[in-house]
């Protein structure tokens, strides 16, 4: 009720909160909080628009994540909302002591603990059966549109079945369980906006203790019988000190490493995919220089990223570009907003996948919670549209998108396409590895 006044107010960010309508693109709103400078009136709380005060935000210990805090110091209204919810039914993959919702030295002991099984190279070594699992998803596609004219769902047949199969490999979670998954997550996406409904959220509190069972369950099988996968070593692992994760801290951190391995990188697939139907001369440039696509799902991150905004809370009396913050006060970092700052990013909102300077988007986040998944999500996100473009290169779109109508998280609920003839040089037999060489004289952003 309180975003629903502010909206009516005519405040922009309220505004984006409120109506889903208007949700379907958010970025003008988001540019008439521009001016502000360093935060503008935000739904709840300040907010900013601007590259270098969330990057300064993000990286500074004077901020910390909004769980990592008793809830008396959050803004009355959500306080109030708190209350009228009670205590959580299940863990939750973004409450304590999920990683993303403690500081340090809690959250260095955690990431320490996860991070090796995602770093650069580890991801390198998953490209080629990323690209297999790719393969063997568009062969389905080609099935199932033949089967229906020729049309079928991008979102539910490919976008979404690409990342939380590569995340369940890695992790150790049967694949047969990915279909329960996506419902699962689904159901769970929108825990992490502000001011869902009664209903939705009682729908959130049920899947979190749906999933709570399954993953106990999961977790004393590992503890059996573990295996080569992450998860086995992360019931194992123990720290420096000898001490090991205890079962809350264990799956809260295989439901959020889990969850967000395939919440997100959805969407980066999707809006990329929609991106370049609507952006003909982009494709044509990506079908001649191939080795622009690393460097195109980039520019898709920064101009309409999965991950749109996130929340964080001064953890002392300080001051942010001359403004000052009180301890305990609540800001929002506009990421999506953030990614079309002109002094960063010049005509911010052309969609140019050989913008140079398109790594230096903030989709990912920044500082010390700067997304675990990044190498994983870009290579995912290369690999699917690549090998998507490749061998349907007449794909279209056939129909309208559905947009979810989760706040935080953007991306196609549904996506509906035409495949078109198939090209024998974009299908690779599973396990062929595939030359990302250009010609010499072709250059990458
Ligand atoms: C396009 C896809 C993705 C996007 C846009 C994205 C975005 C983000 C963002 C913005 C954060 C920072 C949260 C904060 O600072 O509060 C984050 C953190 C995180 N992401 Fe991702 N993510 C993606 C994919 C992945 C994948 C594939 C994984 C797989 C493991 C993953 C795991 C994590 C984890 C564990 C954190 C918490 C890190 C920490 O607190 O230190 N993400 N992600």
């Amino acid at each position: 009720m309180a975003i629903r006044a502010r909206a009516r107010a005519g405040n922009p960010d309220a505004q984006v909160l409120a109506d889903p309508a208007l949700r379907a693109d958010p970025y003008p709103l988001y540019e008439r909080l521009r001016t502000a400078a360093p935060f503008a009136d935000g739904a709840l709380a300040r907010i900013s628009v601007h590259h270098d005060v969330c990057t300064d935000v993000l990286r500074s210990d004077a901020f910390g994540q909004i769980g990592a805090y008793r809830t008396d110091r959050l803004p009355p209204v959500l306080r109030l909302a708190l209350r009228l919810a009670g205590p959580r039914a299940g863990v939750s993959p973004i409450d304590p002591p999920s990683m993303v919702a403690v500081d340090p030295p809690e959250h260095t002991r955690y990431r320490r603990l996860v991070s090796r099984a995602f770093s650069a190279r580890a991801v390198a070594g998953l490209r080629e059966r990323t690209r297999q699992i790719a393969d063997e998803l568009l062969d389905g596609l080609e099935r199932e549109a033949a089967a229906h004219g020729g049309h079928v769902d991008l979102v539910a047949r490919y976008a979404s079945l690409l990342p939380v199969t590569v995340i369940s490999e890695m992790l150790g979670v049967p694949v047969a369980m990915r279909d329960q998954f996506l419902a699962w997550g689904d159901r769970a996406a929108p825990d992490l906006d502000t001011g869902v409904n009664w209903s939705t959220h009682r729908d959130v509190e049920r899947t979190l203790v749906e999933l709570d069972a399954w993953w106990r369950g999961h977790l004393r099988q590992l503890r059996r019988d573990p295996g080569p996968d992450l998860l086995s070593a992360l019931v194992t692992a123990v720290d420096d000190d000898g001490s090991g994760l205890t079962e809350t801290e264990l799956l809260a951190t295989a439901a959020l490493v889990v969850g967000a391995g395939f919440e997100t990188t959805v969407n980066l697939i999707g809006n990329g995919a929609a991106l370049l139907f609507a952006h003909p001369d982009q494709r044509r440039l990506l079908a001649e220089h191939p080795s622009l696509w690393a460097n195109a799902v980039d520019e898709v991150l920064r101009i309409d990223p999965p991950v749109q905004r996130m929340p964080r809370r001064a953890r002392r009396d300080t001051t942010v570009h001359g403004s000052p913050l009180a301890e305990g006060e609540w800001v929002v970092l506009g990421l999506a907003a953030a990614n079309r700052d002109p002094r960063v990013f010049p005509d911010p909102h052309v969609f140019d996948v050989a913008r140079t300077n398109a790594r230096e988007h903030l989709a990912f986040g920044s500082g010390i919670h700067f997304c675990l998944g990044a190498s994983l999500a870009r290579m995912e996100g290369e690999v699917a549209l690549r090998a998507l473009f490749e061998r349907f290169p007449d794909l279209d779109l056939a129909g309208y998108g559905r947009r979810r109508d989760t706040v935080i998280l953007r991306g196609y609920r549904s996506l509906p396409v035409v495949l078109g003839s198939t090209s024998p040089r974009g299908r690779s037999a599973s396990g062929e590895s595939r030359s990302d060489q250009e010609p010499a004289g072709t250059s990458s952003a």
